[in-house]
């Protein structure tokens, strides 16, 4: 369950629409409220309490085997523990939250700043939630606390096979920079795996390599 004072105006938000897709983002105090039929989610920072909770639904997400990097049976309390060092640390991590009123995290996302100011992001979304626009308001929050952070530069990797998540990070205009041909080796299965690498340019500005390419 959220903290009493991080929902804000959660508890008292009235309900305004009523088709299945996730709309009218309304911004209440610690988060953003967002109408998902027949509820509404909050939109929020993860806290340290919300830890266990986020853990266990990636967790569900690692069981499905096919979405994300980690695989099933990793180590939960290393996990959770990593969370909270790099919750301490917001001037390089950011984490948000997709909590029901019930208090169930459903969506989770994150960035974290590399010493060369590049932020790399994740995001998972529980089953019974996705492609319903969920990810898209998530996304675009997480690239407000990545312009926070000072990255000029985002990035990602995704399978190939992932069309829902190429789909929304294009849509928020990630462009495609390569892929990692045979990368990853599946722990369980022996499978090598490519990875597409994703990447949104913040910063247009600064100066590029004055060197020009090839030799001279
Ligand atoms: C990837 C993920 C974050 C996307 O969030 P989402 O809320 O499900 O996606 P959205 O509803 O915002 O839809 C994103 C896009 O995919 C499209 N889409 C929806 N369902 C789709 C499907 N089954 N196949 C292909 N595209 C689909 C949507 O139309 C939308 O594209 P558009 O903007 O061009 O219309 C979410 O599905 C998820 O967490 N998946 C499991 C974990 C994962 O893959 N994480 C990312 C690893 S890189």
């Amino acid at each position: 369950m959220p903290p009493p004072d991080a929902t804000g105006g959660h508890q008292a938000a009235a309900r305004l629409h009523v088709d299945g897709g996730c709309r009218l983002p309304r911004p209440v105090a610690g988060g953003t409220v967002l109408y998902m039929a027949p509820d509404e989610v909050l939109l929020r920072p993860m806290t340290p309490g919300d830890i266990r909770a986020a853990v266990a639904m990636f967790a569900a997400v690692t069981a499905e085997d096919r979405w994300v990097g980690t695989e099933a049976g990793f180590d939960q309390d290393r996990r959770a523990a990593m969370l909270a060092e790099s919750l301490a640390n917001p001037a390089s991590h950011r984490f948000l939250i997709a909590v029901t009123r019930g208090g169930e995290v459903i969506a989770s996302a994150h960035a974290q700043l590399t010493p060369y100011g590049v932020a790399e992001i994740g995001m998972a979304i529980a089953a019974d939630w996705r492609g319903r626009g969920l990810g898209g308001r998530l996304l675009d929050a997480l690239l407000v606390e990545i312009r926070d952070l000072g990255a000029h530069k985002v990035t990602l990797q995704v399978w190939p096979h992932n069309l829902r998540a190429i789909r929304l990070y294009a849509s928020r205009g990630f462009a495609t920079e390569g892929r990692l041909v045979r990368h990853y080796r599946r722990r369980r299965t022996g499978e090598l795996w490519d990875a597409v690498i994703m990447s949104l340019v913040l910063d247009h500005t600064s100066a590029a390599c004055p060197y020009g390419e090839g030799f001279e």
